[in-house]
């Protein structure tokens, strides 16, 4: 039995300690906001938060995230108001949308260690999500105007 801390609720799972955490996610616990891109840590659509640092989920053990905080997107906010959130739906940002759970948590953190990043920061902390669509400047864009919202109110 192992024991995880997500989205601030216990669960107690029966499943095999190497299970990747995309897997416990999706299907035991029936949270499908992280998506199953390349399952080999490279595409960056299943990107959650392990103590606030982004992780892939899909290459992650679960015994890995014992004794830690898990935050997938479901946990930002009960309704999309989470300020990164709204950032993205004003500006329009996704296209097809698989990708953008796991773009939404990278800027999230993002944002939360570095409330004012430069270009050259958002480029390289979101260089390892991938967008088959090419929403790169939307993206940009969105974490640029997130990060002048003031953090409180869903922040
Ligand atoms: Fe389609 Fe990013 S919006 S893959």
């Amino acid at each position: 039995m192992i024991t995880l801390l997500v989205n601030g609720e216990r669960r107690q799972l029966d499943a095999d300690a190497a299970m990747p955490l995309l897997w416990a996610l999706r299907d035991l616990m029936n949270l499908k906001g992280a998506k199953f891109g390349c399952g080999m840590g490279l595409c960056g659509s299943c990107t959650v938060h392990l103590d606030g640092e982004p992780v892939r989920s899909c290459i992650t053990p679960i015994s890995a995230a014992e004794g830690k905080a898990v935050t997938t997107i479901e946990g930002l906010s009960t309704d999309g108001t989470h300020r990164v959130q709204i950032a993205w739906a004003e500006l329009n940002v996704p296209q097809c949308g698989y990708c953008q759970p796991g773009q939404i948590m990278s800027a999230v953190a993002l944002l939360e260690r570095t409330p004012h990043p430069t270009e050259g920061q958002i480029e390289e902390a979101m260089a390892g999500n991938l967008c088959r669509c090419g929403t790169y400047l939307g993206i940009k864009r969105a974490i640029q105007q997130a990060s002048q919202v003031a953090i409180g109110g869903g922040s």
